[in-house]
């Protein structure tokens, strides 16, 4: 099983991204864990030029990364009560053309860190409602990590046990979203 990680952040020391490290330490062996790199690169959307031509190298790398992966997990920060432009500008690449897009029944997962007192919850939020309008499966369970600088080691470890709980729960809900879909005959 391959699980795609992308990081709603493109700093180098996010704490979202660490997040989906800590994440990765909790999954099976055999799932196989690929943190998504190449959100930066993806051009601004113009529907008026971009729906009509073939998709930049860039937009044709996260649609085919996704749709490779048997589930995502997205760790979103917050800017100014929603998600960061960077990542709704690649979701909004990734949704077209809407019927055939590789999120569409794709198992997904959102979770958050912010530096404030509420982990990311708005963002996470507003995230989870785009998930669900491009035909994502989202699963439940939240993790909000607040005052991020706090819940983590200098080695980036997720420090706070009730955390690491709650992104075990969620971990595991996304993989038994995967799961019961390989029940479900195609
Ligand atoms: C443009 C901008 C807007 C922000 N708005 C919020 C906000 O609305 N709520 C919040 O809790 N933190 C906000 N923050 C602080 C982020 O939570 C903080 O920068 C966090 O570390 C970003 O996540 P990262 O560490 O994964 O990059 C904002 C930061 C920036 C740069």
């Amino acid at each position: 099983m391959k699980v795609l990680a992308i990081s709603g952040s493109l700093r180098p020391d996010s704490y979202n991204t660490k997040l989906l490290r800590a994440a990765e330490e909790l999954l099976p062996p055999e799932v196989d864990f690929v943190l998504y790199q190449g959100v930066k690169a993806v051009p601004p959307y113009d529907e008026g030029d971009d729906d009509v031509q073939v998709a930049p190298m860039s937009v044709a790398a996260v649609r085919s990364a996704i749709g490779e992966a048997d589930a995502v997990l997205f760790a979103t920060p917050e800017y100014n009560a929603s998600i960061p432009g960077s990542l709704k500008n690649a979701l909004d690449w990734v949704s077209r053309p809407l019927a055939t897009n590789t999120l569409r029944n794709k198992p997904v997962a959102v979770i958050g860190a912010s530096t404030g007192a509420f982990g990311a919850v708005w963002a996470q939020a507003d995230l989870r409602k785009v998930l669900a309008a491009i035909g994502a499966r989202v699963v439940e369970g939240e993790v909000a990590v607040g005052h991020a600088p706090t819940r983590f080691d200098e080695t980036g470890r997720l420090v706070d046990e009730s955390l690491r709980e709650q992104l075990q729960e969620t971990v595991d809900a996304l993989l038994a979203e995967v799961e019961a879909r390989a029940l479900v005959p195609a």
